[in-house]
């Protein structure tokens, strides 16, 4: 018999969507090989959400696809997922969610896959990662901006040292309306564009330039989506400073809105310049290369500019239907991080692969640190700039942050 990975999901809404229901409507058609680990069954057992009503839709979408699986619901939803004891369980849920469920998924022993941003502070990273490190499993985040083969090029020459030394750059992520007013309506109230979607850059600053995260400023907007005196942000303007191990800084700046209007050409607008002492890359999402326009459907139903490379619906050559792209491509890749883990070789020798995979800080929960301080940082910015008192600065020294 194929030995068999069993998967818990919390949150079923727009990321499910895109993401994690085709990689397991995948591997249920295909499984999962590979020579290290052979050939694994992975099925999805159970789903935790607040109401159950999506993954009751979801349920009956899926029929024929993958195998029946429990829909719980209610605030011991999560609780009742893990009684079925996956192998694995991913987190999903609105960015200020992802602590309690990421512990208790933890603490029962279970590999962990929690979406960016992993938690808004030190404090819960640090738990998580020691509970992950008491329970012998593997706790790893999504960024998959990561695996945009953009993005991996860009690393290639850094790593290269083709491009020398960042100095300084700039990244810009503006989201649509329909984000802040419509589909996060429920869960939008005191939260902000830079920790949902920032932190994608943040990220891809850290992994790619490495350095020490030494100053957090930041600044934002607000009166469309909440009051003009109130918590919740349209937009923010981000600045990290880092500083290198030859003693020499640089400073990227991060601007997100989630109040862009709807009709923009592209799903989001992504742009990345970053300079360096001998050249400069310049990334701009709506150039990829595809511009299409078609009577009534562009630009509402469908874009302009799509990016096919993150998530895109294709009829193959050969005939079937596919959702491919790295925003799937790296759910697959933790489940066979979690696969190799589990069987791939002698179970005396199951430490030393849990280590490995560790080591892999693309992912690493506990390699997100810098990231989380810079998320904390800008959280806590916001805060007093909500209570007025603008204009802080914050300084972290590898362990805490403290505003000045
Ligand atoms: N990797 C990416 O590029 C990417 C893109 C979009 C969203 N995300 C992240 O994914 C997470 C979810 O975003 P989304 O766009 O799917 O949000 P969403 O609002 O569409 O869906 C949230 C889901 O979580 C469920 N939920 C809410 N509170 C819960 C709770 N306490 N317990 C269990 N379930 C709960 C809701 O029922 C819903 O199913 C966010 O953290 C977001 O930052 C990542």
């Amino acid at each position: 018999m194929r030995p068999k990975m069993t998967a818990g999901m919390v949150g079923m809404g727009m990321i499910f969507d895109d993401t994690y229901r085709p990689f397991f409507e995948a591997v249920a058609r295909q499984g999962l090989q590979d020579r290290r680990f052979g050939d694994v069954d992975v099925q999805l057992v159970a789903v935790a959400t607040k109401t159950g009503s999506r993954a009751e839709r979801y349920q009956r979408q899926s029929a024929g696809l993958i195998p029946a699986f429990e829909n719980c619901a209610g605030d011991s939803a999560v609780q009742q997922m893990l009684k079925h004891r996956p192998t694995f369980a991913c987190v999903a849920t609105p960015d200020n969610r992802h602590f309690e469920a990421a512990r208790e998924i933890l603490e029962a022993g279970v590999y962990l896959l929690v979406e960016k941003p992993s938690v808004l502070s030190l404090s819960e990273l640090d738990e998580l990662t020691s509970i992950a490190e008491r329970r012998g499993v593997l706790a790893r985040v999504v960024y998959h901006k990561l695996l945009d083969p953009d993005h991996k090029k860009l690393r290639t020459l850094v790593a290269d040292n083709v491009l020398q030394h960042v100095n300084n750059g700039y990244c810009s992520l503006l989201e649509p309306r329909q984000i802040s007013g419509q589909q996060f309506s429920e869960w939008i109230t005191g939260r902000n564009p830079g920790t949902y979607v920032a932190v994608h850059y943040i990220k891809l600053i850290d992994f790619t330039f490495g350095g020490r995260l030494k100053t957090v400023l930041c600044t934002g907007q607000r009166g469309l989506v909440g009051p003009r005196d109130g918590n919740t942000w349209d937009s923010c303007q981000l600045r990290l400073i880092y500083e290198y191990e030859d003693g020499r800084e640089a400073a990227f700046d991060i601007h997100t809105s989630w109040v862009t209007p709807d009709n923009f050409p592209g799903y989001v607008e992504q742009e990345v310049q970053f300079r360096f002492d001998n050249g400069i890359w310049n990334g701009h999402s709506r150039k990829r290369g595809v511009e299409l326009t078609v009577d009534q459907l562009t630009p509402l139903k469908l874009k302009n500019t799509i990016n096919n490379h993150y998530n895109g619906s294709f009829l193959e050559p050969w005939g079937e239907r596919a959702q491919r792209g790295y925003g799937i491509e790296v759910i697959d890749r933790f489940a066979r991080e979690t696969a190799w883990v589990e069987y791939g070789g002698p179970a005396g020798e199951r430490e030393q692969r849990l280590q490995q995979i560790r080591q892999l800080s693309y992912a690493d929960l506990a390699a997100d640190r810098q990231v989380v301080a810079a998320v904390e940082a800008m959280e806590r910015i916001l805060e007093e700039q909500a209570a007025g008192r603008p204009d802080r600065v914050a300084r972290y020294d590898g362990h805490t942050i403290r505003l000045c």
